[in-house]
């Protein structure tokens, strides 16, 4: 594996994926669903290697919507397994590549079994500062805003925090992933052109990008086709064009 390139402007900091087409990757070849997951998490590989190639910072996968625990229960069971086997397999080489693992969303939901792995992927990765690497599993945008809500009301309650300073920065750094920069572009594989409760409150700004190809299918091509379309937007955060033209040539 080549050393990271050079960092340009049309790297974003941050990509954040949904992971589409697993299933009808499978369908296609007439195999179990569960293949077309196995084969996904071969794509996953592809992209880590794509983003620590490119310099990007942060890359945040979903992996398990809170809506996925209802697929049939011989899928979730499938998964699970898959999630667990991932883990015990990936880690170290993660670990010895600088990449720092964590998990967003309701890890109450999984066995204790997973949990206690995504702990220990967690704890042993803790300290590593190249990519980082965010697996949204039982994750929900609104639960995020949810949770961050809650935690602000608790303290409130508790008297630690006056109602008047709840504002949009002191809900921001309660959000998962709030020590992370928001994801600048976002990709979904799969055909859908939608962000099925993904990282609603963080994607506010975000580019996004979508393509047919299915996620067992991404390819370092696919990618850079994403990153092409990156660097030719011009992102303005609501400002004008003339505004937002120095901002862009003093980040040159
Ligand atoms: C969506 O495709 C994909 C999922 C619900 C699971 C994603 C899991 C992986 C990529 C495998 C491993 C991941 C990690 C992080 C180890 P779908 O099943 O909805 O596909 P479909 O729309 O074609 O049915």
């Amino acid at each position: 594996m080549a050393a990271t390139e050079p960092s340009s402007p049309a790297i974003p900091r941050h990509l954040a994926i949904i992971m589409d087409g697993n299933g009808r990757w499978a369908e296609r070849r007439h195999r179990p669903r569960i293949i077309g997951h196995r084969a996904g998490a071969r794509a996953v590989n592809v992209c880590i290697d794509f983003c620590i190639l490119k310099g990007i910072q942060a890359l945040t996968l979903f992996a398990f919507s809170s809506e996925n625990w209802g697929r049939p229960e011989s899928e979730v069971g499938a998964l699970m397994k898959l999630f667990m086997n991932a883990l015990e397999r990936e880690v170290d080489e993660l670990d010895r590549r600088n990449v720092r693992i964590r998990f967003i969303g309701q890890r109450e939901r999984f066995t204790p079994a997973i949990v206690a792995r995504m702990a220990s992927a967690e704890l042993q990765t803790a300290s590593n500062t190249g990519l980082q690497l965010s697996i949204a599993a039982s994750y929900g945008g609104r639960w995020d805003i949810t949770q961050a809500a809650h935690a602000l009301a608790a303290d409130v309650a508790a008297g630690q925090l006056r109602l008047e300073d709840i504002d949009e920065d002191a809900m921001a750094n309660r959000m998962t992933l709030a020590d992370v920069p928001a994801p600048d572009l976002f990709i979904r594989t799969g055909g859908e052109m939608r962000i099925s409760n993904f990282l609603l409150w963080q994607m506010a700004y975000t580019e996004l990008w979508f393509t047919e190809a299915l996620w067992p299918e991404l390819d370092a091509a696919t990618l850079q086709r994403a990153l092409d379309h990156y660097g030719s937007r011009e992102r303005r955060f609501g400002l004008t064009g003339a505004q937002v033209a120095p901002i862009q040539e003093s980040s040159e």
